[in-house]
């Protein structure tokens, strides 16, 4: 699938991260409010330099390993990124994502995320894709809904120390169309 990176959609580039990306990354990543129902916590911009040296590679997918790509307007600003971890069967595949505050509710997550599964379904053998949230993410519930994934089921566990309920979303590739 990184192989068919640069992806353009309507406004955006799904594209590999860069090291140079540094101060549009840091911006948001440094953000509590973006962490905050997330599995990662503010990052300075040194962590966030280091996290760009590891994921700025055209390296395949690994089956097994979280890897991150960029999501870019059309003049290559980044504005975002969204993780994706492929299971060991390459049965199935799970995503995460963030936008930059600045940028958000204006449709641009789901047009991320809306490439990445047609990507997934069509450059990986994956027979599902799912993203599970946080139930108080009510922006992200819609978020994929609007891309058209569905709720498969809700589930217990540990975030951040404390006890949440996660809503677990999925789309088939049998069901896409
Ligand atoms: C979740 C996230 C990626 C969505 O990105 P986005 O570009 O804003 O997504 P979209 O604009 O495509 O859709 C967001 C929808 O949620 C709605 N929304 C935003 N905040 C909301 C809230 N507090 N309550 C209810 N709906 C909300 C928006 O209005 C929009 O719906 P609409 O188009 O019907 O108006 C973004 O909010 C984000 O980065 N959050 C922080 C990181 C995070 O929690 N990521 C989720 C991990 S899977």
């Amino acid at each position: 699938m990184i192989a068919h990176l640069p992806h353009r959609t309507d406004r955006l580039l799904l594209r590999t991260l860069r090291v140079s990306d540094v101060d549009a990354f840091h911006g948001y990543r440094s953000r509590e409010d973006v962490a905050r129902l997330q599995g990662w916590s503010p990052m300075s911009r040194e962590q966030a330099l280091e996290f760009l040296r590891g994921e700025a590679t055209d390296a395949p997918l690994l089956p097994g390993a979280w890897r991150q790509v960029g999501i870019a307007m059309h003049d290559d600003v980044l504005v975002g990124d969204i993780g994706i971890h492929l299971s060991a069967d390459l049965h199935a595949a799970e995503f995460g994502l963030s936008i930059d505050p600045r940028r958000q509710a204006r449709g641009l997550g789901t047009e991320a995320v809306q490439a990445l599964v047609s990507l997934l379904l069509r450059h990986t053998p994956v027979a599902t894709i799912i993203a599970a949230t946080d139930a108080r993410n009510l922006a992200c519930r819609r978020m994929l809904d609007k891309a058209g994934l569905r709720k498969t089921g809700e589930r217990t566990a540990m975030f951040k120390g404390e006890p949440c309920m996660e809503h677990v979303f999925a789309i088939e590739r049998d069901g896409h169309r």
